[in-house]
Parts: structure tokens; C-alpha cells; sequence
């Protein structure tokens, strides 16, 4: 028999992400429904994925599961991704990896080594100039800026045109559309590509401008669509940074036991991976018959893993409800597995451990002022603004 999700709270809703328990619905559907059949609505129809071991296999098995149609649920009247076949994480291989590779030497151990200097000097900028303004937001103030600020640096942008690209990637997010349709953002990119094309410097711009893949150079339209994207993942970093801050707002014990013990600080990064799950989806689409936990899956048809779920299985995970950074082991799948695994997780996992040592460096003291405001989106999970007062030392 095939359990469908009509008969019990929509997760396609933004709503039940914003103020409703989605956590609820995905504990039911691990227990009840693992493979579970969404009809189409607004949204195409789909398959949902919420159990570990599941989102895993779906991960590892690019040949079957492509993510070359899209790899997030749109409504059904704006058709596939017109990003398909032409950015990294809407690639199939072999083509995937040839493009990954001419971007990788950025997010590499050694790449993010070389940028370290680089975060820590934004960071303490960041963190200086929201103390001075006593209240803000640390969603915005903080790791929205901070997360904009190191992909710029990394793609190329002069560091007096960071706050422009700040903007537009707000006005973006906040409106809920995508960058490419930004005109300021899509036109300041197109004048960058131009200006590394005659005259290249050391930043990953100039690598997709002059690199190639099986002997051909990108397009402008895929530089530019993979520019695009590696701005617009940043949302994940900067809710992965507000998200860990909201975290140790909420669980005191474990701020003090991290600051009484530093070297807790890459375990605390990874929980706080698991814990905020700030990728809500990943989609793929069948390239052929198969079968997953008995359920049969026909070729086209589309599976939903839900990773916030997939964090939380009872089966991986012990008192997976529970804010714990000392846990271990800690196999959580929030930055994807496979081929795909996400390309800046060394990044957002060495800006967090930046920003948390810069906070428990410089920082007197840092406030909760008011209530949290989650996002209202299926794609991302976290807060969309976290009122805080931030005291320096
Ligand atoms: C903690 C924050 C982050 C989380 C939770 C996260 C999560 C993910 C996930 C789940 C995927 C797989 C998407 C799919 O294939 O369906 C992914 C891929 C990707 N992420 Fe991240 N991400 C984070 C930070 C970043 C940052 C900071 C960047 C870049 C600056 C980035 C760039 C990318 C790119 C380019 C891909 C596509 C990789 C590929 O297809 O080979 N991510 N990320």
C-alpha cells in the first residue's frame, strides 16, 4: 500500500516551517511511512525520503537519482530548473566532477587554509561593528554579513563593492526569488567577468573564465549561473552561524562547557550542523525503475529527502532532540553525502569555528533581546532575524 501525505499536515507548506512542528510530522512519517507518496498540488508530485539511512543510498546513487532536472521542489507552472545541466549541483556525471574540479583548489583543506587569515579579519570586523551598534540582528548584522563577505572575497569582488553585494543578496533572499533574476547582482557579475577575462587575477572568477571542462570553456551563462549559486549557498552558512548562536542562547550549559573546554569547538561545529539542518531538501529525479524500502519508484519520478529529518532519526542518532556538543560519533548528513556533498563545507565548518572563538575571544557578553522569527521556506531551515545585544570586551 501506498501512504500518502494528504491526510496529514502539508510539508510542502511554508507555514509549517515558519510557526508550525515539522519535526512532528517527519518523527511520524520515520516511523510510520519512510517512503512516502506527496500528490501533485502546486508542487509537482513526489516521493518522501526521511530516514538516514535512505537520504544516504538516495545520495550515493547519482546514476539512478539525477539532479540534472533540479535538486529543489518548484511549483509545478515554472517548470525544471533552467539551471539544469549547467551549474554544479545541477549536474549528473561524469560532467559533475570535471566542473567540481575546476572550482575545488577554493574549498579545499588547503584552500581554506589560505583564507583563514582572511575570515578572521572579517569576522572581528563584523563582530566589532555590531557591538558598536549595540542591538541588531545577528542573522543580518552577523553571519549574513560575515558568510557574503568570504564568497565575494573568494569569487573576486573588491572588498569596497562587499556591502553592495550584501544588499542585493538580501533583497533576494528576503523577497524569496532567486538571485539570477536580480538585475544589479546578475549585471555586477557579468562587468567582473569581463574584467577577468581581459585581465585575470588569483580568484575563482578568473578560474571559470579561463578554465575548461572536456576541452571546452563555460559559457557565459554557466560562469555566471555557478557564480549565482555559490553566492546563494551562502543562505545555508549564515543560517548554520545564526543557528549555532541561537543554539547556545537556548542551551547555556553547553556555551559554558565550549568555553571552558576549546577544544570541543570542531564538535560543536558538527552538532551544530545536525542540529540546525539548514538545508531543508534535496530533490532528485529517478533516471530509471527502482525500489526503495519496498516501494516501487518509476523512472521520473521525483524523491524529496528531508535532511532536518534525517538528523533527527532515532535510529543514528541517540536523544537526537537533544543539543549535545560533545556527541559522538556524529553522522549527520546536513551537508549531503556522495558526489554531491556540499563543496563549501570545509568553509562554513572553519567560519564557525572562527566566529565561535572570536565571540568567546572578544565578546563580553551577547543578549537575546526578543523572539527568534523562523523562515518561511521549504528549501531553507532557521531564523529569519535573531534580536540580540552584543557587549564587547
Ligand atoms: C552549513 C552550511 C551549509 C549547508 C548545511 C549546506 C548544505 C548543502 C547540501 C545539502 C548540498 C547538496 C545539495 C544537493 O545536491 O541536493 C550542498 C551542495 C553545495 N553547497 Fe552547500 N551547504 C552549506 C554551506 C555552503 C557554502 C558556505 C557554500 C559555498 C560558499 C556551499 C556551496 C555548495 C555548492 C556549490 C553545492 C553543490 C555541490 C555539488 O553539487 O557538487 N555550501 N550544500
Amino acid at each position: 500500500m501506498t501512504v500518502s501525505t494528504t491526510s496529514f499536515t502539508d510539508l510542502t507548506d511554508p507555514g509549517l516551517h515558519a510557526t508550525g512542528d515539522p519535526h512532528a510530522v517527519w518523527r511520524w512519517m520515520r516511523a510510520e511511512a519512510p517512503v512516502c507518496w506527496h500528490p501533485p498540488a502546486e508542487m509537482p508530485g513526489f516521493w518522501s525520503l526521511t530516514r538516514h539511512e535512505d537520504v544516504r543510498a538516495v545520495y550515493r546513487d547519482p546514476a539512478t537519482f539525477s539532479s540534472a532536472r533540479g535538486v529543489l521542489l518548484r511549483p509545478v507552472r515554472l517548470g525544471d530548473d533552467p539551471g539544469g545541466g549547467l551549474t554544479l549541483a545541477l549536474s549528473d556525471p561524469p560532467r559533475h566532477k570535471r566542473l567540481r574540479s575546476l572550482m575545488a583548489e577554493w574549498f579545499s583543506t588547503r584552500g581554506v587554509r589560505r583564507l583563514e587569515e582572511y575570515i578572521r579579519s572579517a569576522t572581528s570586523a563584523v563582530l566589532a561593528r555590531a557591538a558598536e551598534t549595540g542591538e541588531c540582528d545577528f542573522v543580518h548584522d552577523v553571519a549574513g554579513r560575515l558568510s557574503i563577505s568570504v564568497i565575494c572575497h573568494i569569487i573576486g569582488v573588491p572588498a569596497e563593492d562587499h556591502e553592495d553585494l550584501f544588499r542585493w543578496t538580501n533583497e533576494a533572499f528576503e523577497a524569496h526569488t532567486s538571485l539570477a533574476a536580480h538585475q544589479r547582482f546578475m549585471a555586477y557579475f557579468i562587468d567582473l567577468m569581463d574584467r577577468r577575462e581581459a585581465e585575470p587575477a588569483d580568484d575563482l572568477m578568473s578560474a571559470l573564465v579561463h578554465g575548461e571542462v572536456d576541452g571546452e570553456p563555460l559559457t557565459e551563462e554557466e560562469i555566471l549561473l555557478n557564480c549565482e549559486n555559490l553566492v546563494g549557498a551562502t543562505e545555508n552558512g549564515r543560517l548554520a552561524l545564526a543557528g549555532g548562536m541561537l543554539a547556545f542562547l537556548e542551551h547555556p550549559d553547553q556555551w559554558r562547557l565550549l568555553r571552558e573546554n576549546r577544544e570541543l569547538l570542531p564538535g560543536a561545529g558538527e552538532e551544530i550542523l545536525r542540529w540546525t539542518s539548514s538545508a531543508t531538501h534535496s530533490m532528485r529525479t529517478a533516471t530509471r525503475h527502482t525500489v526503495v524500502r519496498g516501494q516501487e519508484i518509476r523512472a521520473g519520478d521525483r524523491v524529496v529527502l528531508w535532511l532536518p529529518s534525517a538528523n533527527r532519526d532515532e535510529n543514528v542518532f541517540a536523544e537526537p532532540y537533544r543539543f549535545d556538543i560533545t556527541r559522538t560519533p556524529n553522522r549527520h548528513i546536513a551537508l549531503a553525502a556522495g558526489e554531491h556533498v556540499c563543496i563549501g563545507g570545509t568553509l562554513a565548518r572553519a567560519e564557525m569555528r572562527i566566529l565561535f572563538s572570536e565571540i568567546l575571544d572578544t565578546v563580553r557578553g551577547i543578549e537575546q533581546t526578543g523572539p527568534a522569527v523562523r523562515l518561511r521556506s521549504i528549501a531553507v531551515t532557521g531564523a529569519q532575524s535573531i534580536p540580540v545585544r552584543i557587549a564587547a570586551r
